[in-house]
């Protein structure tokens, strides 16, 4: 409604209106006002403008033509004047709620556009990773014993010195446990016994008959801790895999034909296997294990004709620590030594794994280099 058209300002007879066609055609002068601007493009804040212009309760053009033509209105208006204020409402209010709903779809339709996921954007690339190689073989390893009836069980890296030591047949004093050089927690005063970091798993053997009656067929695999100095060969810390099977009737055949079954699963079935004497506390007897050198096919002699790089030109490799079970074991245990045998092994993984794929230094396994980790994917 244009500003100089203030006739909602004005009464109808200010107006010169008197019949009730005059007042059905100003009716429609104000209706072809609003529709001019309804069709206009309304952003909210316009909007609602617009709705106060027109619905406003005080100073709203509907609620001046209430106050200035119909209530003055001469009685034989009033009738005409009441109907074509209603109908003129009925249109007003229901345009304007048609425009706010059109308003709404469009902001819904900006903000959805707006938050629009691209997904022909290019995504953050997030490099797939792979086992570590100790682990890779741990894995290896106990498929191999896992074929042939072992199962695999684990243990606490923190032990004590009873488990370590004591029940594995080294008592205090004894030279074996300079060996093996220990890392001792630093323990509350108080506490009831020292604890220290595995030194082998070895403990594992005597947790797992503590735990279960004969017939025991278990692999340990897991982390150990000396206090060596880092070298390309040595590490303060390490893998094991511990093997133990006792039963009623097992002999030292059982316990060779095993790790050799096990041995040429892992390098090969063209190695051979060889056993010398050694010496364990809680073995007996005890043997060390070779194996022809996988690389030199057990000659000594490297293909290019000089020495084998790898087993120093001896021929053989010497590979892990294991033995007969010393009855002394079955002791702490409450096993009955007269009535179950059985041997165990202690297989050091790293040494293992470097001699499959040809690492020589041992520090590559703990330096989480991805360009060492990739190669074994
Ligand atoms: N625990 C021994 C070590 O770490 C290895 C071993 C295990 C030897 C089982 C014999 C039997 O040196």
């Amino acid at each position: 409604m244009s500003s100089s058209d203030n006739k909602p300002e004005r009464t109808l007879a200010d107006l010169g209106v008197t019949r009730p066609d005059q007042v059905a055609s100003l009716f429609a002068e104000v209706r072809a006002q609003f529709d001019a601007k309804a069709s206009e493009d309304f952003i909210e804040i316009l909007w609602k403008e617009w709705r106060d212009q027109w619905l406003g309760r005080k100073s709203g053009f509907l609620s001046r033509i209430t106050d200035n033509w119909l209530k003055p209105a001469a009685p034989d208006l009033k009738r005409t004047v009441g109907a074509c204020l209603n109908d003129l409402r009925a249109h007003v209010e229901a345009k304007i709620e048609e425009r706010r709903l059109s308003i709404e779809r469009n902001e819904e339709e900006w903000s959805l556009a707006r938050e629009r996921v691209d997904l022909s954007l290019p995504g953050v690339i997030r490099p797939v990773g792979s086992h570590h190689l100790i682990r890779q073989v741990f894995q290896e390893i106990e498929d191999i014993f896992v074929s042939i009836g072992f199962s695999v069980v684990e243990g606490p890296e923190i032990e004590t010195l009873y488990y370590n030591f004591e029940a594995l047949n080294i008592p205090e004093f004894h030279p074996v446990r300079d060996d093996m050089d220990t890392f001792y927690l630093e323990l509350p005063k108080g506490a009831l016994t020292p604890l220290l970091l595995r030194t082998h798993t070895s403990p594992m053997q005597i947790r797992t008959m503590e735990k279960q009656k004969p017939p025991v067929r278990v692999i340990v695999p897991g982390k150990v801790y000396r206090r060596d100095n880092p070298d390309a060969t040595h590490s303060f810390i390490f893998h094991q895999v511990e093997g133990l099977a006792v039963d009623a009737d097992i002999t030292f055949c059982d316990f060779t034909g095993t790790i050799e079954y096990f041995v040429k699963q892992f390098f090969g079935s063209g190695v051979k296997t060889r056993f010398r004497p050694s010496y364990f506390p809680f073995t007996e007897p005890s043997v060390e294990f070779d194996v022809s050198c996988p690389f030199c096919g057990g000659t000594g002699t490297a293909a290019s004709g000089g020495t084998c790089s790898k087993c120093k030109g001896a021929a053989w490799i010497e590979l892990f620590g294991a033995g007969m079970v010393d009855p002394a074991v079955y002791g702490f245990v409450n096993y009955d030594a007269r009535k179950v045998s059985g041997f165990a092994f202690g297989i050091g993984i790293d040494r293992l794994a470097m001699l499959k794929y040809g690492i020589d230094d041992i520090q590559a396994f703990f330096q989480n280099d991805v360009r060492f980790l990739r190669q074994f994917p």
